[in-house]
């Protein structure tokens, strides 16, 4: 036999033994499920682009969040569904509107046993799905969004919601919304700030599941992919106006943004696992390309490996019951 003194094979021979020297590990303390709430529905209604996952009505929320308890998560992530839409989206700043309504619910039906956190933006209250308002010429009116954002932080804070999730890629827009939730005296109010957030082609059963009305797309405030040096730029300014949490998204094709991110990152990092990755994933398992569940494991596990302490996914609650059944 040859003379080898290091045999990596040595640590691999017994399940124990690779058990004892995982490096990477995920809980269900670690993961978020975002939930769809749709104004109107009576019982959920699934969504068909994406496979598992369904628009609640405010009834079944109540099971949701019984659900996400139960099985240990950190939070929910809500986005609303109203019936209608304007082109100011004035709608999203109503405290009767399905947002509003369904975070109050899930706020009063956690009592602090999970984060209740809110989709702070206003794609699903437009008209047109954009992110923000539109000024005279059509494009999107920064200043104009993110005052709109302060003023919905708050009143969503006011509903229960423990977490803001920015995502409409604005300038300015953690700054803006933490002195909108100071001056009303949520302080302790956490930010997700949605720092590197890409202009994705991977986003699109989530526009279904908003029903979204999106026409064109979301190049001049969303993120151009070739950039990396752009993603710092982004997560240096959050940081400074102070974001809690950074998050980048999607997660797969990001893996290097998300490493890079963490590494500079004094805040604790957060990696979400978007609906058109979700999809493929589906899609590839229900042809037989893949083993599902031994591939979510990998592609979750090379989130965190890779630099995130949370994962917003919608396998959140499956994979939760994985670790339990130690099947990690
Ligand atoms: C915008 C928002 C989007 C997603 C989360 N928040 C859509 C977009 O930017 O077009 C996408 C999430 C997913 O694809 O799972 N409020």
């Amino acid at each position: 036999m040859t003379f080898l003194p290091h045999r990596p094979r040595r640590l691999r021979r017994l399940p124990a033994l690779r058990e004892m020297v995982a490096q990477t590990t995920i809980k269900p303390a670690q993961m978020v499920l975002p939930v769809f709430v749709r104004e109107g529905h009576v019982s959920p209604k699934p969504v068909s682009s994406l496979p598992g996952v369904s628009q609640h009505s405010l009834e079944s929320l109540d099971t949701v969040v019984d659900e996400a308890i139960e099985a240990g998560l950190a939070g929910v992530m809500i986005f609303g569904i109203p019936l209608e839409r304007d082109d100011t989206g004035d709608q999203a700043l109503s405290e009767s509107n399905i947002l509003h309504e369904a975070v109050r619910q899930a706020s009063t039906r956690a009592r602090g046993r999970l984060a209740v956190m809110a989709d702070v933006c206003l794609d699903e209250f437009t008209s047109h799905g954009h992110c923000g308002v539109l000024n005279a010429s059509g494009s999107v009116d920064n200043d104009l969004s993110t005052s709109l954002y302060g003023r919905m932080a708050v009143s969503l804070a006011r509903a229960g919601a423990d977490v803001m999730g920015l995502s409409g890629m604005m300038d300015g827009q953690v700054g803006v919304v933490r002195e909108a939730l100071d001056a009303a005296g949520y302080v302790d109010t956490v930010i997700l700030a949605y720092s590197a957030k890409f202009a994705s082609s991977f986003y699109g059963p989530f526009r279904d599941a908003v029903e979204s009305s999106l026409e064109g797309d979301r190049t001049t405030y969303q993120q151009d992919y070739r950039n990396p040096r752009e993603a710092k730029k982004e997560i240096l300014l959050d940081l400074e106006q102070g974001a809690d949490i950074i998050m980048v998204k999607p997660a797969w094709s990001y893996l290097d943004i998300l490493r890079d991110a963490a590494q500079m990152s004094d805040v604790p990092m957060a990696a979400y696992v978007v609906s058109g990755e979700h999809a493929m994933l589906e899609s590839a398992a229900t042809q037989g390309i893949v083993d599902r569940q031994a591939a979510i494991r990998e592609l979750l596990l090379s989130v965190r490996r890779a630099g995130a302490d949370v994962i917003f996914t919608y396998w959140a609650l499956e994979a939760a019951s994985w670790t339990k059944e130690e099947q990690w």
